[in-house]
């Protein structure tokens, strides 16, 4: 009964086979691979990887690399099993209604919310900040009250009035000569030559993010084709850099591999096979959104077949891609010098042979961002609508557009919502909460296969998740590893977070719930 009820596997593939009034399947496996490497790559790869090197890992940031990937690579094939057998919208919120029950799916789609919408506002955030870079080198400035949102989290927690550094000469971006990280405080900003300014709204962010949902109104293929663009131009720029890359790797600084353990100042750690497993909950930031595929379910041709296709290769093509990148990034320069805001670009200029290709890597990265935005701007509202036909949000988010058959009305308002977080909040502490909310989703997902190959083993299942139950007992197990290497502040606003969730669950969806109701039907009878 309520927050135990269960969704049944028949009445939800009778749901994905009907398609009528629904969403228009155009979707092939080459497209639905495409929008899952358009979700990979991205903030991940281009800027965390230097930070895990020098903060955790030294060159061991590559065999971090493989475990996160490994991690991913395991809930990866139970999502597979998932998504063939139920190809529904909702991802991993449908697949546990149909094995853990409405509680547990509420509490997995809200933290999807933290995963697609949370993660679309942060990345649009560092999207901003590469675009306002690159038209800086080409003597194009944003005015810097339009660059940063009014506020942002300072020392890990502290919220307070925004700023950016502008070079009183040029106009652009003042940052630190050495890092090219902004400069923390205004009085380093001052003492280097520049004005602060107050950040008013972040516009590009805003632009960004309102280009990217009319899109994503007009058509899922037409955004799917503006997505395999952009994702063939990341590749080229990630292929060209480990190419080129490995040609002047000088290997002494790989040597040693994983450095000997050192302790901080504050007391504690980095380097060591320790730092390895610690850079990995870091760098696994940069495999989020394989899963994205998997709300495509509805507008896939063939989905039994094209989602697990979509998902596995993906993460493989991106897990091979990310290793080799690290391994160039620590191999062109001392590790110590990429905890830097563009590591690519600085493992680059420790080889003048090279300098020709730190313009594309920003191109690279531009466009990588972008697409990341996009493909979590097309995940949140088809969980939305999914929610929204099980009864547990409100209709408008299952309505579905006449002309264009997407479901318009909840893409804008996700849109929307991710437009007042980029254009206007403090983002400094939603890296990890994405992370957080997303390794949560990804367990359950795990356990899910577990639970239903227990109770049905009947059921047909396109594909299966192969040495069960080694591989999900180790997807999660690896997933609530990583939860549990948090910090601290994310794991109380996950907790804050979960219990707004639940609120709204008792107050809004339980009564709604069209399963709920049926129930209460059913036993009035
Ligand atoms: N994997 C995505 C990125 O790295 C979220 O930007």
């Amino acid at each position: 009964m309520g927050i135990w009820s269960k969704k049944s596997i028949t009445a939800l593939r009778a749901e994905a086979a009907s398609s009528e009034g629904g969403l228009k399947r155009t979707l092939g496996a080459l497209n639905l691979t495409m929008l899952g490497i358009g979700a990979i790559i991205g903030a991940g790869i281009f800027v965390l990887t230097g930070t895990a090197a020098a903060n955790f890992a030294g060159p061991g940031v590559s065999l971090s690399f493989v475990l996160a990937g490994l991690a991913c690579l395991f809930a990866g094939l139970c999502y597979a099993e998932f998504a063939s057998m139920i190809p529904i919208a909702g991802s991993a919120y449908t697949y546990s209604y149909a094995t853990m029950g409405e509680g547990v799916a509420w509490f997995i789609g809200w933290n999807l919310v933290l995963e697609y919408l949370f993660a679309a506002a942060t990345v649009a955030v560092g999207w901003s900040g590469y675009f306002s870079a690159m038209l800086d080198t080409v003597g194009i400035h944003v005015p810097a009250a339009f660059a940063s949102a009014p506020l942002t989290v300072e020392n890990g927690h502290q919220v307070v009035r925004a700023f950016t550094c502008v070079n009183t000469n040029t106009g652009g971006v003042l940052a630190d000569a050495a890092t090219k990280i902004a400069f923390a405080t205004r009085e380093a900003c001052t003492a280097a030559g520049g004005n602060a300014v107050d950040g008013l709204i972040n516009l590009p962010a805003i632009l960004l993010i309102l280009a990217l949902t009319m899109l994503l109104v007009r058509g899922v293929q037409e955004s799917a084709t503006f997505n395999n663009i952009i994702v063939a131009i990341k590749m080229v720029i990630v292929l060209l850099v480990i190419g080129f890359g490995f040609m002047y790797v000088n290997t002494d600084n790989w040597h040693p591999f994983i450095p000997e353990m050192v302790t901080n100042s504050d007391g504690s750690t980095k380097y060591g096979m320790s730092g390895v497993l610690r850079a990995a909950p870091v760098v696994f930031f940069s495999y989020i959104g394989f899963d994205a595929v998997s709300t495509a379910a509805q507008e896939a041709k063939n989905p039994q077949r094209d989602l697990p296709i979509g998902m596995i290769a993906s993460l493989l093509i991106c897990t091979v891609l990310y290793i080799l990148m690290s391994l160039v990034m620590t191999g062109l320069a001392p590790f110590q010098s990429l905890g830097v805001a563009h590591p690519v670009s600085a493992a680059l200029e420790a080889v003048p042979q090279l300098k020709w290709l730190e313009n594309l890597v920003n191109i690279g990265a531009v466009a990588g961002l972008s697409s990341v935005v996009l493909v979590m701007l097309m995940g949140q509202p088809r969980i939305f609508y999914t929610m929204s036909r099980d009864g547990l949000l409100p209709k408008i988010f299952a309505k579905v557009h006449p002309k264009y058959q997407t479901p318009a009305a909840s893409t804008w308002i996700v849109g929307l919502i991710a437009i007042v977080i980029a254009g206007f909040f403090p983002l400094g502490l939603l890296g990890e909460l994405v992370s957080g909310g997303t390794l949560a989703a990804f367990a359950t997902v795990c356990i899910g296969v577990l639970v239903l190959r227990k109770r049905s083993p009947e059921l047909e299942r396109p594909f299966r998740t192969p040495w069960v139950p080694l591989v999900p007992i180790m997807g999660a197990g690896a997933t609530l590893y990583m939860m549990y290497q948090l910090p601290k502040l994310t794991w109380t606003l996950l907790g804050v977070w979960t219990a707004i969730g639940m609120t709204v669950y008792f107050v809004y969806g339980m009564g709604n719930s069209k399963i709920g109701k049926q129930d209460k039907a059913s036993g009035a009878k």
